[in-house]
């Protein structure tokens, strides 16, 4: 039988040392493409799959994560005393069903592989998602609804994966590929971070992941991988042949907005999108061109 998919965890744990000084005392999944934070970009892209329940990998500093997904009375009141019906709708918008929310703090950095191992309570026996915020994805299908299906579909874990260029199979966790229809690839093996050379494909991880429970076995072992780190992919790596594992190439674009030009890209591409903004910042965007 295969179980709904009902979990999410969301690691926001990281420093965003790449985004100083926007992040010197902001989170950075806190920053805006448009006018959302990336965290809400997120958790909408959960429910939109089915999911009802999250978890989110906090560390110091990172409170205003929690405190966006909380009633916020004096807004609310002061929206309402006011008459501003439309912010009212964005804000509820932001709020989660009491409950469902929960936040766990990863104590110290030992890597993704660590920060979703701190979520064992939450996952339980259950199977679960995993989204990384810096990721965004436009698509017709949001990105994790298509994982969803793919998981219904095959009963295992899935990851979602996209081709890169060869000299950047450095940045990713990277595929090496059995039978392959095209969308879903049967995954043989996993390598974080291999150098250009080692590398098995160019089919690399985007942040966006359907596991097993059974990997939280692996991630206690607390092996160091790439940037000795406890890497989410090696305790991946160790469920292929035990249980079924794909990629799935999904139908969208991503965008790497842990990344300067990747969050300047959304910015755009997320805009363009928007019916109300759209006309205006292609008019603008004709004087920089
Ligand atoms: C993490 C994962 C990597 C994956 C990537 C996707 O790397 O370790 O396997 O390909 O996210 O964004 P990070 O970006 O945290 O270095």
């Amino acid at each position: 039988m295969i179980k709904k998919l009902r979990k999410a965890v969301l690691p926001v744990a990281g420093l965003g040392t790449r985004f100083l000084p926007a992040t010197k005392a902001m989170a950075k999944e806190m920053l805006p493409v448009v006018d959302k934070p990336l965290i809400q970009y997120a958790v909408e892209e959960a429910r939109a799959a089915g999911i009802d329940q999250f978890c989110l990998i906090t560390g110091r500093g990172k409170t205003a994560l929690v405190e966006h997904f909380d009633i916020a009375y004096e807004l609310e009141r002061t929206l309402r005393d006011r008459g501003k019906s439309e912010a009212l709708e964005v804000l509820r918008a932001t709020q989660v069903e009491p409950g469902s929310m929960v936040a766990v703090r990863q104590q110290e950095p030992h890597g993704l592989g660590h920060a979703i191992w701190c979520a064992r309570a939450f996952i339980g026996d259950d199977p679960f998602a995993i989204l990384l915020p810096d990721d965004l994805v436009l698509s017709e299908t949001p990105c994790l609804a298509q994982l969803a299906e793919a998981y219904y579909e095959t009963g295992g874990n899935v990851v979602a994966v996209t081709e890169v260029p060869r000299e950047h199979t450095n940045r990713y966790g990277i595929l090496r590929i059995g039978h392959d229809d095209g969308r879903l690839v049967e995954v043989q093996g996993l390598v974080e971070k291999p150098l250009p050379a080692d590398a098995p494909s160019n089919l690399s991880i985007i942040g966006r992941y359907i596991l097993m429970p059974e990997v939280l076995r692996h991630l206690a072992d607390m092996e160091r991988g790439a940037g000795n780190e406890v890497q989410l992919t090696d305790g991946m790596a160790k469920l292929i042949g035990q249980q079924p594992f794909h990629g799935l190439r999904y139908e969208g674009r991503r965008f790497d907005c842990g990344d300067k030009i990747g969050f300047l890209e959304a910015q755009i591409a997320f805009a363009l999108k928007r019916p109300e903004i759209a006309p205006a910042v292609r008019e603008f965007l004709k004087q920089y061109c």
